[in-house]
């Protein structure tokens, strides 16, 4: 079978995302039947290994899918059968040469002779680097290492550059060697189960998208937090803050998707359009609605949990922010008015990722006027947590039953758990499956990034500039008071941490 066939090459094979992320999705991949039939893994770094050695450091990193035990660990070997090693500088276009030697070999590994022609290989690259180096390995890749008959493509991750200029810089290099199509920027947080499920929820269901606007929407809010703090990575954490680490992207991107009006199709270029036009129609950030903090150390019962500046790798003194939250506003006919609230923070009490959506009141609400104004404040909220324990959940009031007349809040409640028995996929799995079948919906346009970056560059060198000093926040606390501040002068109460959400949790 001649067919095509598709090289993967990990680029930096032995780092972190690359162990954790990249080598378990293609397993999963694999597993589950997406990889084309004829596929090479490589791995790429600088450090001597040999194939034996990294399929070894590969098999470690590897597990089974708790519904699917069956033959995992012969679906390992086979997988691991296919996984090679090339050792070279990031910056040498004769080691990709020899990297292309080898691909080449495994690419007609099948085929005989006289049949070799008709083989298409296509080729992705994982750019598992540091930013420094995404320059050198696309040059060398390209120049010595793509196709000849195929497609080549280049996955890259964050960070793209730390502000506008750097961001354009680096595009503009990038485009030396491809075009816009080739390259996937990776925003991992659209790989996530129910982010893509956003656009589901809002166009398919009659009960939502008439009620998504203004009208009927008081606020809308974005929350990211990690029970850790930046403990080994305070390296990389120190020049990007949690601003440009999660809200520039992450929490801006599911933004974009909540906003953006229907797109004409659910092709890749008609849903970037329509997000796009989100981002470019905010209002710019105010320093006034932006709170920082960043974590101290303390005890508790015993235990001792670190400042962000004990670790070892951040400058002392760093005023590095590990929390913000912030008010955004877009400027269109749909959203004027309405604080979209985002709050990120590192080394918090819990780990999670949610969107809460809070409806007006209902206009001259019966009940309300028939049992005092207590329930004012039950207005309806949409909860769609994103990690951990996926749900979508809708609070309602709801008469308490028996002979009396009580109302309380209840949810209707979707909880992923229950009513799906399929462990939901790694996001990483299908984005790298994405790429490989060229379905750019999830991917970062360069529009968008340019967008996104205008919109936080300013404020990101203001804070920088005058040297704001971040509003400390013990470790594993709810982070600084400033941010509820910060909603109030929007009428607004944080969702997550409402008494009414820990009585029904
Ligand atoms: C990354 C950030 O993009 O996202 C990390 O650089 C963060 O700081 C991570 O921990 C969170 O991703 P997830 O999928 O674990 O929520």
């Amino acid at each position: 079978e001649k067919g095509s066939t598709v090289s993967i090459t990990v680029v930096g094979a032995s780092g972190d995302l690359a162990k954790k992320k990249i080598f378990p999705a293609l397993f999963a991949l694999y597993y589950e039947d997406c990889l084309p039939k004829h596929f090479t893994v490589f791995g790429y770094a600088r450090s001597k290994m040999t194939d034996v050695e990294l399929r070894d450091m590969v098999s470690r990193t590897l597990t089974c899918r708790i519904d699917k035990r069956e033959n995992c660990s012969e679906k390992m070997d086979q997988f691991l059968k296919r996984c090679f090693y090339h050792s070279g500088q990031y910056d040498s276009e004769e080691n990709f040469k020899e990297l292309a030697k080898k691909m080449k070999e495994q690419e007609f590994e099948d085929v005989p002779l006289l049949m070799q022609d008709g083989r298409i290989s296509n080729r992705l690259f994982y750019l598992s680097v540091p930013p420094n180096i995404f320059i050198d390995v696309v040059k060398c890749a390209s120049t010595s290492a793509s196709s000849a008959n195929g497609w080549t493509r280049v996955i890259v991750e964050k960070p793209f550059g730390r502000d506008f200029e750097s961001s354009a810089a680096l595009t503009r290099s990038l485009k030396e060697y491809l075009v816009e199509d080739q390259i996937f920027r990776i925003d991992h947080y659209l790989g996530k189960e129910l982010v893509e499920n956003l656009s589901v929820l809002r166009f398919s269901n009659l009960i939502f998208e008439p009620l998504w606007s203004r009208q009927y929407i008081r606020n809308v809010q974005f929350i990211f937090s990690e029970d850790f703090g930046t403990e080994g990575r305070g390296g990389y954490f120190d020049n990007y803050g949690i601003i440009r680490d999660i809200m520039q992207n992450h929490l801006l991107q599911m933004l974009a998707l909540f906003a953006m009006e229907t797109p004409v199709t659910l092709e890749a270029e008609d849903i970037r359009n329509e997000k796009v036009k989100v981002l470019r129609s905010m209002k710019p950030l105010q320093l006034e609605n932006m709170v920082i903090g960043q974590y101290k150390g303390h005890t508790k019962g015993g235990v001792t949990y670190p400042a962000y500046t004990d670790d070892k790798t951040v400058p002392k003194g760093s005023l590095t922010p590990t929390f913000a939250a912030t008010a955004l506003f877009i400027n269109n006919a749909r959203w004027d008015g309405v604080p979209f609230l985002m709050k990120a923070g590192k080394a918090l009490h819990t780990k999670r990722a949610e969107i809460r959506v809070q409806f007006r009141h209902v206009p001259g609400n019966l009940y309300n006027r028939s049992f005092g104004t207590d329930l004012d404040r039950a207005t309806n909220e949409l909860v769609i947590r994103v990690q951990p324990d996926e749900a979508i959940y809708l609070k309602i009031n709801n008469k308490v039953p028996g002979l009396g007349m009580r109302l309380d809040r209840s949810n209707l409640n979707l909880h992923y758990a229950a009513r799906y028995k399929n462990e939901i996929p790694d996001a990483y799995e299908r984005l790298l499956l994405d790429a490989i079948e060229g379905e750019r919906r999830l991917f970062i346009r360069s529009d968008e990034l340019d967008a996104a970056w205008s919109l936080f560059t300013p404020l990101l060198k203001e804070i920088e500039e005058k040297k704001i000093i971040p509003e400390y926040y013990p470790y594993g606390s709810r982070g600084p008071v400033g941010a509820h501040y910060l909603a109030a002068r929007y009428n607004v109460r944080w969702g997550d941490i409402s008494a009414a959400e820990h009585h029904h949790e």
